[in-house]
């Protein structure tokens, strides 16, 4: 049942973007695969990206740490010991294991391992990658999507996330995305929670007279006299900005949904599409087809431009049916 279900997603998929790719296709909400399919498979792996774009995903999403030999990795957290086997390979160094503290051969003798709902396989899927469930680097990423952008017949977007506010993380994806012939035409974003690391990336790509779209992560804040700014998160709480100020450097925001405080509303999206900025939401995580569909619609109905989803094929069909204006 779950093979037919893969097939069928495919399929309407390449129904709405045409065969020839969504490069050229009319803007539609983009559904992006929060750490690859993650509420199916080990997240942030070749194995889990592959089977996004399997399930129609337009874009992969790799958060990015650096190794103590300075390679970009994929991977979630700044520790490996809550995703990858590492208890079982290694002992703790500085009292736990950060991604810090390891080279990156070390961490390729890893094994990422299921978390949450994933599972170490999906049914009627086979991964092609050689080691489908090890920590890829950036590298591998970029790729990987290239790779599976010739065989999908559709360019699949990266969407890389700066987890370090670290100017070598910064100079990382910027040489790994300038390498690879990415441009502001490509798709691909870069995001990050930290303004100061995004206001930095845009000064580097202007230099480096290439300019990618940026992202910033955070909320959706609303005052008591109904103006909306974007609420970043650090040590000293929620910093509002004015969405203009945002849009000096920055095309969107990635907003935090479902959250009582900070609610994303219509007027937020609205104001943020005024001052030229995509909004996409983060993070769809309802497993529950039905439940799944009539919270993707909430925020498709708002105008929202890009939703990060654990589930893609539950996106990517909400997605389709609401551009078909079903
Ligand atoms: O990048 C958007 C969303 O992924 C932020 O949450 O913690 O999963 O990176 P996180
Ligand atoms: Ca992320």
């Amino acid at each position: 049942m779950k093979a037919f279900s893969l097939a069928a997603v495919c399929l309407c998929a390449l129904i709405v973007t045409g065969c020839g790719g969504s490069d050229d296709a009319p803007a539609q909400p983009q559904v992006i695969a929060h750490r690859g399919a993650s509420g199916y498979l080990p997240e942030h792996t070749l194995g889990g990206y592959e089977l996004a774009i399997r399930m129609g995903a337009d874009f992969i999403e790799p958060d990015l740490q650096i190794t103590k030999d300075g390679a970009l990795v994929a991977i979630h957290d700044d520790t490996l010991n809550r995703t990858t086997n590492v208890a079982t390979l290694f002992a703790q160094r500085n009292g736990g294991y950060k991604v810090a503290d390891f080279t990156l051969a070390e961490i390729k003798t890893l094994t990422v391992v299921p978390t949450g709902t994933g599972k170490v396989s999906y049914p009627g899927f086979v991964p092609s990658a050689t080691s489908p469930f090890t920590v890829p680097t950036f590298q591998e990423v970029v790729d990987f999507a290239k790779k599976q952008s010739s065989a999908a017949g559709r360019e699949v977007g990266i969407y890389p996330e700066a987890k370090q506010a670290d100017p070598v993380m910064e100079d990382g994806i910027l040489k790994t995305l300038n390498a690879n012939g990415y441009n502001g035409t490509s798709k691909v974003f870069i995001q990050s929670f930290s303004d100061a690391t995004l206001r930095s990336l845009r000064t580097k790509q202007i230099a480096q007279n290439n300019k990618m779209p940026l992202i910033l992560l955070g909320v959706a804040t609303t005052a008591a006299d109904g103006s909306v700014r974007m609420g970043v998160t650090g040590a000293t709480g929620v910093q509002p900005l004015t969405l203009k100020d945002v849009a000096s450097f920055n095309e969107g925001v990635g907003v935090l949904i479902n959250n009582t405080t900070y609610p994303v509303t219509k007027a937020f999206i609205d104001q943020a599409h005024a001052a030229g900025l995509k909004v996409h939401g983060w993070t769809f995580a309802q497993a529950d087809a039905t439940l799944a569909a009539a919270e993707f619609r909430k925020y498709l109905d708002m105008g929202m431009d890009g939703m990060f989803a654990n589930y893609p094929d539950l996106a990517v069909t909400t997605r389709n049916a609401y551009v078909q204006g079903k």
